[in-house]
């Protein structure tokens, strides 16, 4: 079977999309959705397994980011490759960074705002799964300075705009220190995605939960079911990040604090840890991807059929030599000519008549 690995149906997928396929028909992805500081950069670097994004106070993820991971299994060092500059290889992560920062700040004029316009990026490591994630900035209630008034609004309808299409996996990041039934993303995603077959709930944050509570009912879906369920995840502190702690530590501190924990430790293992939640997604956008193939084919079918119409009406092209172009040319004149002392004719013969 020809698609019958992840790596394939994705490299396919990622394929039709530098065609510019998703113009017209709607590829299979994964979107970070949740509130701003939910923990989504953090939940990302986690899954890439590498230290790249900017993050800070504020919003700072103001464009959309679209990461295509590619797992090299013979990668010595990992890189990371810009759609916009595609001939330039960054082996260097904090470059990456820099160089996310001044995108972002050359689409939006350095202000504080928010464009919908993507940042795209391909990331080859050993440490990382085969998967295609956006970033999306977080839903922000209020603007700080140099940012729009209507800064929920934006953020939502540019939220909105990625969820909304049916073939896009949200992930909702919930930080476990918050109700959750007040969680943005998780709300917004319920909205876009009623039946709740594509939404898998994210609960971040459960190391900073308040004494004497847990997250465990939200985690088996007994307070707000999702068909794909939820896993909980524990990210690195601000502390952390300042002191520069690895990504690879960071996940085997979150191995460590699960298996520990006299709750966690007893939880499904499935449901716990970053890990976890990366096999999990992994199996779910093979089946998404694998699901949706024969009508992204029906699509693209009927996409071909209708420019090929299209062409038909429009009649052969011109010849690339000069002289025949001229003689095309010239019969076409002599034709519309024709035609239109025809049409005059007929014209003045009725009138005479
Ligand atoms: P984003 O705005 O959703 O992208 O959130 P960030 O990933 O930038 O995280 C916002 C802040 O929350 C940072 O200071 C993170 O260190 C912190 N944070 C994120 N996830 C966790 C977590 O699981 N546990 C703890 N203690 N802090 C976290
Ligand atoms: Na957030
Ligand atoms: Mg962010």
């Amino acid at each position: 079977q020809l698609f019958d690995n992840l790596r394939s149906l994705i490299s396919l997928i990622d394929q039709l999309r530098d065609l510019g396929v998703q113009e017209y028909i709607k590829l299979p992805r994964i979107a970070v959705l949740g509130s701003q500081s939910a923990g989504k950069s953090s939940l990302l670097e986690n899954i890439v397994g590498l230290d790249f994004l900017p993050r800070g106070e504020g919003i700072v993820t103001r464009r959309p980011l679209e990461m295509r991971l590619i797992h090299k299994p013979d990668a010595l060092k990992p890189w990371a490759v810009f759609d916009v500059c595609k001939d330039q290889k960054f082996f260097d992560f904090e470059k990456v960074r820099e160089y996310i920062v001044e995108l972002t700040d050359k689409a939006t004029g350095n202000s504080k705002d928010v464009v919908p316009d993507p940042i795209v990026m391909t990331v080859y490591s050993r440490d990382c799964p085969d998967l295609t994630v956006i970033d999306l900035p977080g839903i922000t209630r209020i603007a700080i300075k140099g940012q729009r008034e209507d800064i929920e609004k934006v953020t939502l309808e540019m939220a909105t705009h990625y969820c909304q299409d049916e073939r896009t996996i949200i992930l909702a990041v919930c930080p476990a220190n918050q109700d959750l039934s007040t969680s943005d993303g998780l709300q917004l995603a319920i909205k876009l995605d009623p039946t709740g077959s594509r939404t898998l709930g994210v609960i971040t944050k459960i190391d900073i939960m308040d004494q004497g509570t847990d997250c465990r009912k939200e985690l088996l879906g007994q307070v707000i079911p999702l068909k794909l369920g939820y896993v909980g995840v524990k990210n690195r502190n601000q502390k952390d990040i300042n002191d520069k702690v690895r990504v690879a530590l960071a996940l085997q501190k979150e191995t460590d604090f699960f298996a520990k924990h006299p709750l966690y430790s007893q939880m499904p293992p499935d449901i716990m840890g970053t890990k976890a939640l990366i096999q999990k997604l992994t199996n779910i956008l093979f089946k998404h991807i694998r699901a949706s193939l024969p009508q992204i084919i029906k699509e693209i079918d009927n996409k071909v059929q209708d420019c090929e119409v299209k062409l038909a009406q429009l009649g052969p092209g011109l010849p690339r030599d000069n002289k025949e172009k001229m003689q095309v040319i010239w019969n076409m004149l002599t034709e519309y000519t024709e035609n239109l002392n025809n049409k005059l004719r007929g014209k003045f013969d009725v009138k005479s008549a």
